[in-house]
């Protein structure tokens, strides 16, 4: 069977590749339509059977090189670039309190002078009913903004921190080394993808300080303008997992956003960071 993507968003934000066997030896020829669909399409979904962590491992290596998560209890110790992000995760450094990891819009590990290009999360365990991921479209909402705003954003650089003055939700504590690992560090608020040049908002709502150059009236004011309009409904996909999934998603041109709302149930997701340049 041929490998057929199909769109999920009018847009072409989000894509599906079905006809294909992902569980691998994954084919040059293979390798190359899955990188051409990730091109087309920076939310790409991919349905499988269930792979294992080596096959999983595999197929992320398609797209880039996996590179390790930042907090160390939270990968896992036999591959560590394989981290889990499961539904009873506590802040075991902090006051303990529950983490629900990328509960709040973000962009994956801005917080880093290069952060991951792009994020591949396997549904494990899914809950019966919810957990669904929500995905926003940064290029759309970029090309969308007046002439004006774009101008005025063009050029501008956003600091970015672990722990942010606008933090959105409880982060885990970091131990002193992987304190000192994230100094703050800065980012274009518009990013040109490196293949085609079309623009981004470069945005996370959970890590942003502040604009370089404003004071933190005006920063927050055009900050909270620009993450607003990105995360109008016509910018969104909204995955609905089903156990097995992959979502594979691009760091630089979307942010996304795991939603709660299954109660007591489980939900373990494996999550695998791909290294790239902004
Ligand atoms: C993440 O923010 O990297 C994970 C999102 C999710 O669990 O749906």
């Amino acid at each position: 069977m041929a490998l057929t993507i199909t769109p999920r968003t009018g847009s072409g934000f989000a894509g599906e590749v079905s006809g294909a066997d992902l569980a691998g030896p994954i084919t040059a020829e293979l390798a190359a339509a899955l990188r051409q669909a990730f091109r087309d399409h920076p939310v790409l979904v991919m349905t499988t059977d269930g792979l294992t962590t080596d096959q999983l491992l595999a197929l992320a290596g398609v797209f880039g090189e996996p590179q390790e998560q930042l907090l160390e209890e939270y990968r896992t110790a036999d591959t560590p670039t394989v981290s889990i992000i499961a539904s009873d995760q506590t802040d075991a450094r902090g006051d303990g309190r529950r983490i629900v990891f990328g509960g709040a819009w973000h962009t994956d590990d801005s917080y880093l002078a290069v952060p991951a290009r792009a994020t591949m999360l396997y549904a494990h365990v899914i809950p019966p009913t919810g957990g669904d991921t929500l995905f926003a479209d940064t290029t759309a909402a970029y090309e969308a903004l007046d002439a004006a705003i774009r101008a005025e954003i063009d050029g501008l650089r956003a600091v970015h921190m672990y722990q942010s003055r606008r933090n959105l939700n409880v982060v885990p504590t970091r131990s002193a080394r992987e304190t000192a690992l994230t100094p703050p560090v800065d980012h274009p608020l518009v990013r040109a993808d490196d293949g085609t040049g079309r623009r981004s908002l470069y945005l996370n709502p959970n890590r942003m300080a502040s604009i370089v150059g404003l004071d933190d009236t005006a920063s927050d004011a055009m900050l909270d303008r620009l993450i607003a309009h990105a995360t109008e409904e016509r910018f969104l996909y909204r995955h609905v997992w089903r156990r097995h999934d992959v979502v594979l998603w691009d760091n630089g041109r979307s942010m996304h956003r795991a939603i709660a709302d299954y109660g007591d149930d489980r939900r373990e997701m494996h999550r695998i960071l791909l290294r790239g340049r902004y």
